[in-house]
């Protein structure tokens, strides 16, 4: 899987180790064994999965189907239609800030969280306050890509959260 990966340096800015999943969605056998992985790590009874803008919502979507869920959206601020609540964070290039709908869950609802990749971990961790929030129950987030020395995984747990990964 790892070798499906490719590494883009310096983007978006100058220093930057991009680690371009898009190499691996074109390989229907990474993709398939990705999600299969993903679905297979859920524990518990999942109601909704909560994707991340962009690259987040593929795998969202694609996990919720044999987990039974539905989808939910976190969206980079000023994309959805209806009221929503948002959060501000910090990314390792920058910062930026991300919404939901404010209605998007019931209140004591199961949602697994998914990312493509967790690095800083600070829009993982600002999804997590922005379904909890909402009154969403969140214990469990996966990634498909961990970059360990960020330290966001970590920073994730000592939040509440239960974090797998299936690429360092
Ligand atoms: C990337 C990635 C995660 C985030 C991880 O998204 O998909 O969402 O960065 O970084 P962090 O752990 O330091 O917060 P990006 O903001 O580049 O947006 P995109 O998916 O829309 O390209
Ligand atoms: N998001 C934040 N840091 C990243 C990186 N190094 N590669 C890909 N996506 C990222």
């Amino acid at each position: 899987m790892k070798a499906l990966i490719r590494t883009i340096p310096d983007f978006p800015k100058p220093g930057i180790m991009f680690r371009d999943i898009t190499t691996l969605l074109l390989d229907a056998h990474g993709l398939a064994q990705s999600v299969e992985r993903m679905a297979a790590a859920a524990s518990g009874r999942v109601d909704l999965v909560a994707g991340i803008e962009a690259r987040g919502f593929l795998f969202a979507a694609a996990l919720a189907l044999p987990l039974k869920a539905g989808v939910l959206l976190i969206r980079k601020d000023g994309k959805l239609p209806g009221a929503t609540i948002a959060e501000d964070y910090a990314l390792e290039y920058g910062t930026d800030r991300i919404a939901m709908h404010a209605d998007a869950c019931t209140p004591g609802a199961n949602v697994l969280l998914i990312d493509d990749l967790i690095a800083t971990g600070g829009t993982a961790r600002a999804a997590v306050r922005l379904l909890r929030k909402a009154g969403a129950i969140v214990t469990q987030a996966q990634f498909l890509v961990d970059l360990p020395d960020l330290g966001g995984a970590d920073a994730l747990r000592a939040d509440g959260i239960d974090v797998t990964s299936l690429v360092a």
